[in-house]
C-alpha cells in the first residue's frame, strides 16, 4: 500500500544527526497520518462477519430485500475495495496537489479527510445507513492515497541529505505498523464485537486529533517554498531552524535545490516516454513489478486473512490471533528491509523472494484444499501464510517501490513511476474486488493466480533485470535496452508499439 517516488535506500550516515524539530515533526506526522492509513487496511478484517450481518439487517429494514450470499460477497468486496479506488485517485492527484497546497497543506487535507471518514463510520449505525459506511470508506481511501503520495515527499524534503533514506521509510513503516494497530483494536477483546465494531472502525481519529494539535508549528517544506513558491528568504529561515545555525549547510542545500530545478525542467512527458522504444523494457519491468507486487496476494492476506484462516478450519478466535501474528511478522521484517537493501544485491534477493513465495502459495493451495485430511494441516496453513509474508517482505515488498529510480534516468522517471503507480493501484483494486467472489467459486484454488504471478516475477527477474545495487541509473539504461531479445530496429515492432502508446495516451 505504500508507494512513493522518493523511496530510495540511502544507507544512513553517521554525520547526519536528527534535529530535534525534524524528529518531532517526522514522528507526529507518521503517527497522525501514516498509521491511520494502515489502520484502515487492517481493521476491516476481523469484524467482517458482524458488519456483514449489520448490512444484511440494515438493507432489509431500509429496502425490504434480503441479499443472497453472493450478493453479500459483492457488497462486502465493494466496501473493502472502494477504499482502494479512493486511494488510487488520492495518490494520482497527490503529487499535483502537493504542488498546489504545499506539502504541509496536503498533510492537513489528508488529516481532515481521514477524520471525516471516522465520523461517518462512527455514526453509520445510528443513521442505519450502509451508504454512509461506503462513503466513509471512499473518503478515507482518498485521504490515504494523498498521505502515501505526499507524506514521503514532505519527509524527504525536510530532512538533510544524510538522513533522507532513513526518514524516507517512516511513512511506509508507519503504514505497516498501522495495520497491526488496526488488527489489535478489532480483536474481540477490544472493539471487535457485534456491539462495538463501529468504534473499531473510527478509533484512529484520536491519534489524528492528538498529532494534529501542534500542527501550527510544523514547518512547510523549504524545498517547496524555494522551488515552487519562489519564496527564497522564507525557505532559508525554515532551513536555518531545521538545521541549526550552520549557514554553510544551508547554503549548500539551497544550491542543491537550484540544481533540482534544472533537472525538473528537463523531465519528459508521458507521451514522449511511451513512444521511446528504448524505454519499453524499463516500463514493462516497473509496471509488472508494481502490479505483480499487488497480484502476489499480499492484500488478499491483509483484507481477508481472518476469513482465509476460518475457511481453513480455524476457530474465529485462533484466526484473529493468526491474523495479528501475520501483521506483526510483516512489521518486524519491514524493519530489516533497509538493511537487506543496503547489503545484498537486488537480483538474488528478488529471485529468492519470488521463488520462496511461489512455493509457499503453492503449498497453501493444496493444504487448504485437503485441510480435513489431517489434524495438523490448519497449523501448516498458518505456517505457509507466515512464510509467504516473510519472503514477500524481503523482496517483492520493497523492491518494486524503488526499482524505477534505479533503472530509469531522472528525466523519464516521473512518467514511468506514474505508470507503475497506475499498475499498482489497478491490481490492488482487482484483488480486493475479486478475491471473495473467486474464493467462493474456486475454494482453495483462488491462490493459484498469486502463485502464477510469483512465477512470472521470478522469470522476469531472471531473464531481464540487470543488477542495479550501487550503480547509477545512467549505467543501467544502456544495459537494459541490450537485454531485450528482439532487435529494436525492427520496423514492425516499432510501429505496433507506437500504436499501443497512442492507445494508452487516448485512455489516459
Ligand atoms: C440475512 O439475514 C437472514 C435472517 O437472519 C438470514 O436468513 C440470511 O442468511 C442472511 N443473509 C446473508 C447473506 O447473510
Amino acid at each position: 500500500m505504500t508507494e512513493s517516488k522518493y523511496f530510495a535506500y540511502h544507507p544512513p550516515s553517521r554525520s547526519g544527526r536528527f534535529g530535534s524539530s525534524l524528529l518531532t515533526v517526522a514522528l507526529l506526522t507518521t503517527i497522525g497520518a501514516a498509521i491511520p492509513v494502515g489502520y484502515n487496511i487492517g481493521v476491516i478484517n476481523s469484524p467482517a462477519n458482524f458488519i456483514q450481518d449489520w448490512c444484511n439487517e440494515t438493507i432489509y429494514s431500509t429496502y425490504g430485500t434480503r441479499l443472497t450470499s453472493s450478493g453479500m460477497n459483492i457488497l462486502w468486496s465493494a466496501i473493502v475495495s472502494i477504499f482502494v479506488i479512493g486511494g488510487a485517485i488520492g495518490s494520482l492527484g497527490g503529487s499535483w496537489l502537493s504542488d498546489i497546497l504545499g506539502r504541509k497543506g496536503c498533510f492537513l487535507l489528508s488529516g481532515a479527510l481521514l477524520v471525516i471518514g471516522a465520523v461517518l463510520f462512527q455514526f453509520c449505525r445510528l443513521a442505519e445507513s450502509v451508504e454512509m459506511l461506503m462513503i466513509g470508506r471512499i473518503i478515507v481511501g482518498l485521504g490515504s492515497g494523498l498521505v502515501t503520495a505526499s507524506l514521503p515527499i514532505y519527509h524527504t524534503e525536510l530532512a538533510p541529505l544524510a538522513l533522507r533514506g532513513t526518514v524516507g521509510v517512516f511513512c511506509s513503516i508507519g503504514v505497516t505498523a498501522g495495520v497491526v494497530v488496526g488488527q489489535i483494536l478489532s480483536l474481540k477483546y477490544t472493539f471487535g464485537t457485534e456491539d462495538s465494531w463501529h468504534h473499531a472502525l473510527s478509533a484512529y481519529a484520536i491519534l489524528i486529533v492528538i498529532c494534529y494539535l501542534p500542527c501550527k508549528w510544523f514547518p512547510e517544506s523549504p524545498k517547496y517554498l524555494y522551488l515552487i513558491k519562489g519564496n527564497h528568504s522564507l525557505a532559508e529561515s525554515v532551513l536555518m531552524k531545521l538545521r541549526g545555525t550552520d549557514p554553510e549547510t544551508v547554503e549548500l542545500e539551497l544550491k542543491e535545490m537550484e540544481n533540482d530545478r534544472k533537472e525538473k525542467s528537463m523531465s519528459r512527458s508521458l507521451r514522449s516516454v511511451l513512444t521511446d522504444y528504448s524505454l519499453l523494457l524499463p516500463i514493462v519491468i516497473v509496471c509488472t513489478f508494481q502490479g505483480g507486487q499487488q497480484l502476489s496476494g499480499i492484500n488478499a492476506v491483509f483484507y481477508y486473512s481472518v476469513t482465509i484462516f476460518q475457511e481453513a478450519g480455524l476457530q474465529k478466535d485462533d484466526a484473529e490471533w493468526a491474523n495479528l501474528g501475520a501483521g506483526s511478522l510483516n512489521l518486524l521484517t519491514a524493519f530489516f528491509t533497509p538493511l537487506i537493501m543496503a547489503k545484498i544485491n537486488r537480483r538474488p534477493v528478488m529471485l529468492t523472494s519470488t521463488f520462496a513465495s511461489a512455493i509457499a502459495l503453492f503449498a497453501l493451495t493444496f493444504i487448504i484444499h485437503y485441510i480435513n485430511a489431517a489434524s495438523w494441516l490448519p497449523m501448516a496453513c498458518i505456517v505457509c501464510v507466515l512464510l509467504y509474508i516473510l519472503f514477500y517482505q524481503i523482496g517483492i515488498g520493497p523492491i518494486p517501490y524503488f526499482i524505477g529510480s534505479e533503472i530509469v534516468n531522472t528525466e523519464s522517471r516521473p512518467a514511468v513511476m506514474a505508470l507503475g503507480s497506475l499498475a499498482s493501484w489497478s491490481c490492488n483494486f482487482a484483488v480486493a474486488m475479486l478475491f471473495p467472489t473467486l474464493q467462493a467459486a474456486w475454494g482453495a484454488f483462488v491462490f493459484l493466480p498469486f502463485f502464477i504471478d510469483c512465477v512470472v516475477l521470478f522469470l522476469i527477474t531472471k531473464f531481464y533485470l540487470p543488477e542495479t545495487r550501487g550503480r547509477d541509473s545512467s549505467e543501467i539504461a544502456p544495459l537494459i535496452s541490450k537485454v531485450l531479445p528482439i532487435s529494436y530496429k525492427t520496423g514492425a515492432m516499432k510501429l505496433s508499439t507506437t500504436r499501443t502508446a497512442r492507445i494508452c495516451q487516448a485512455v489516459i
